[in-house]
């Protein structure tokens, strides 16, 4: 995959890293993309709010932590970037200014170290009644694209939303981004088998999402107007989940749930899928 200067050596990258990405084979990767970090830490959940819901199937607490962008380049970047691929620093905030701030700050604390930046969009502030549209998307993509400048590889990564994903997408190719990742979580609710636990209200992810990640895949990949590559990212369990993607319109593949659930999956599909190519090429 070619992302504006740089090519991935593999369609396989890793999404959401764990912070201590203990193994080997990583070296293999297209390339790997952290967990989403914010300006300021976001209290919450840690790993007890990621929910099984079935075999291949996960749910992510709405109200999981978030470390502060402070700490990823103190504690956690260095060891991410010693496994020698691409880094990509996942961002999120609530509006443009919180946007630019973080860009900003990864800017400066890290010039040419990592591969750039990979944008999560997510509803905005929704205090102020705002909603998620295209130019939301448009001027997060902006805001990001201006503090990094012209040459920075942004991938913004959207919402499972194949009703208004390819509206999304033109926001983000409006901005400026180099690609775009399809998609992130999908809200749900996942209810205990205690039947006097709460509901977990949060966002599934694997095997349940693969239908409809594979969908907005194909919405991007056949809509004119979209010229940006593209990651599936979705329930890649195996090889042929890994070409369905490419069937569809991905360029790479992006693996999170696989890795959460098989520590090392990732790894050794980048070694059974070097030979991919995307189905557009
Ligand atoms: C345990 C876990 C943590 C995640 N954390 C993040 C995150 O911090 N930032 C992000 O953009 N996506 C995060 N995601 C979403 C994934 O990056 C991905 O978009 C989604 O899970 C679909 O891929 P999958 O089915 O391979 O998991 C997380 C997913 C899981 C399972």
């Amino acid at each position: 995959m070619q992302l504006g200067t740089l090519t991935l050596q593999n369609p396989i990258c890793l999404a959401a890293a764990p912070w201590q990405l203990e193994g080997t084979g990583y070296e293999r990767l297209g390339a790997i993309f952290t967990r989403t970090v914010t300006m300021e830490p976001r209290p919450g959940l840690y790993e007890e709010g990621i929910w099984q819901v079935n075999e291949q199937t996960l749910l992510n607490a709405t109200n999981m932590r978030t470390e502060s962008a402070e700490i990823l380049v103190q504690e956690h970047l260095p060891h991410l970037l010693s496994h020698g691929v691409p880094v990509f620093v996942s961002i999120t905030a609530p509006g443009i200014p919180g946007f630019r701030k973080i860009a900003r700050f990864l800017a400066r604390e890290f010039g040419s170290q990592i591969a750039g930046v990979e944008v999560y969009i997510a509803q905005p502030d929704t205090e102020k009644g705002a909603e998620l549209n295209a130019k939301f998307v448009r001027d997060a993509t902006q805001a990001v694209r201006n503090e990094l400048g012209s040459e920075a590889a942004i991938i913004v990564k959207l919402p499972p939303w194949p009703e208004h994903i390819r509206g999304l997408a033109l926001g983000a190719q409006e901005g400026g981004a180099t690609a775009l990742a399809a998609t992130n979580l999908l809200k749900a609710l996942h209810l205990p088998d205690d039947a006097t636990a709460a509901p977990v209200a949060g966002g599934i992810s694997g095997e349940a999402l693969r239908p409809v990640a594979l969908r907005c895949v194909w919405e991007l990949s056949h809509d004119s107007r979209i010229t940006l590559p593209i990651f599936g990212t979705g329930g890649v369990f195996t090889q042929a989940h890994v070409t369905d993607f490419l069937r569809c319109g991905a360029s790479a593949v992006q693996v999170a749930s696989g890795e959460w659930l098989e520590p090392g999956l990732s790894a050794r599909l980048a070694a059974e899928c070097g030979h991919l190519v995307p189905a557009n090429m």
